[in-house]
């Protein structure tokens, strides 16, 4: 029945035959044939422009010599050659020339924002928020002073790291190396948590006096801390440690002495000084 004619001028059919339903033999579409006919042409001239084939070691490279990775390869370079001159020019730059100039500003933060989540962000915070311990840098509170210098200083040097430039102090422990009475640790723990809030009971107690002769020379007689030996205020609401009595009082007993190491020896310069600027922007001063 191959190529019988159905029904009178109808097309012939193929013959194939399934419960009495026959199919027409039409010939192709003119469009779709052309088509075909292009994309069979495409893919032949595709074969031998670009690499195609996969052989035993290697592939078709392709008159064209193509290569993404060449691509990226450019890619990458013609990035770092756009970024080595402004890498050349914070070198040179102090860090108040950086910040005056808009170009460099933008791209020290983009720079610092990156080193920052790379190398601090796993004590700090990715949004550098900080935690117990690890000061919050977005905050306008600052334990070794908030100016670029003083910033750019601490990244470099640390604190309290082997290093002889590292910040360094080091707060008593009142309570382990029994400095002073369980007493008087309670009163003046309740005296400086009265600084901050304004509340707490100090009547009747030795707290004050015992802060005046004990703890001003570091923290200041009012309590606002002194950057250069990094004593946090102690009349902000804003606590390293913990605002509660219980954290409060274990500091005073038996202080922790936060750590941080120096970056000067493991980042270029020029990734100090993004890493400075960065920060200073989230919330730096004096
Ligand atoms: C291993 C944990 C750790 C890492 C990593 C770390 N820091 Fe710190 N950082 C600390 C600690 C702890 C302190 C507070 C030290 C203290 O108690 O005085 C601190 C303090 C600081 C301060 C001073 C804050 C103030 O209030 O004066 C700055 C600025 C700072 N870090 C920036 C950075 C930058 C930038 C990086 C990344 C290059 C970094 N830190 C990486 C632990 C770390
Ligand atoms: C030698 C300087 C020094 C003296 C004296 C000193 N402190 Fe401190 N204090 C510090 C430093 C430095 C820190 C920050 C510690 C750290 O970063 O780990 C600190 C931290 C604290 C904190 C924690 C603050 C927070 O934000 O969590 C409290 C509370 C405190 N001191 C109370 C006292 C009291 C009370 C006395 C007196 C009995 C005292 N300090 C005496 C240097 C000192």
């Amino acid at each position: 029945m191959v190529g019988s004619s159905g029904r009178s001028g109808e097309p012939p059919t193929t013959g194939h035959e399934w419960d009495g339903l026959t199919e027409f033999d039409n010939p192709l579409p003119r469009w779709w044939l052309w088509i075909f006919y292009a994309t069979v042409l495409w893919s032949v001239a595709y074969w031998v422009a670009m690499p195609a084939w996969p052989l035993v070691e290697g592939y078709t490279r392709g008159l064209l010599g193509y290569s993404q990775r060449a691509v990226v390869a450019g890619q990458i370079a013609d990035r770092h050659a756009m970024q080595a001159q402004y890498v050349e020019r914070i070198a040179a730059a102090s860090l108040e020339e950086i910040q005056a100039d808009p170009e460099l500003l933008s791209f020290a933060l983009a720079g610092g924002q990156s080193a920052f989540a790379v190398n601090c962000s796993q004590c700090h915070g990715s949004g550098a928020q900080g935690a117990v311990g690890y000061p919050n840098l977005n905050d306008d509170d600052w334990l070794w002073g908030g100016s670029l210098e003083a910033i750019a200083y601490t990244i470099r040097h640390g604190v309290r790291n082997d290093s002889d430039e590292s910040r360094y102090s080091e707060m008593p422990a009142y309570g382990r190396d029994e400095l002073l009475e369980p007493q008087q640790i309670d009163d003046v723990v309740r005296y400086v948590m009265s600084l901050s809030t304004g509340t707490a009971d100090t009547a009747g107690s030795d707290g004050a006096a015992i802060f005046a002769e004990q703890c001003g020379f570091c923290h200041g007689a009012d309590g606002r801390g002194l950057a250069d030996l990094g004593a946090p205020d102690l009349t902000d609401a804003i606590w390293l440690y913990g605002d509660d009595y219980g954290s409060v009082r274990a500091q005073v007993e038996n202080p922790r002495s936060g750590v941080m190491p120096g970056w000067g020896d493991r980042l270029p310069s020029e990734t100090i000084k993004q890493l400075a600027i960065y920060v200073h922007a989230l919330g730096g001063g004096t």
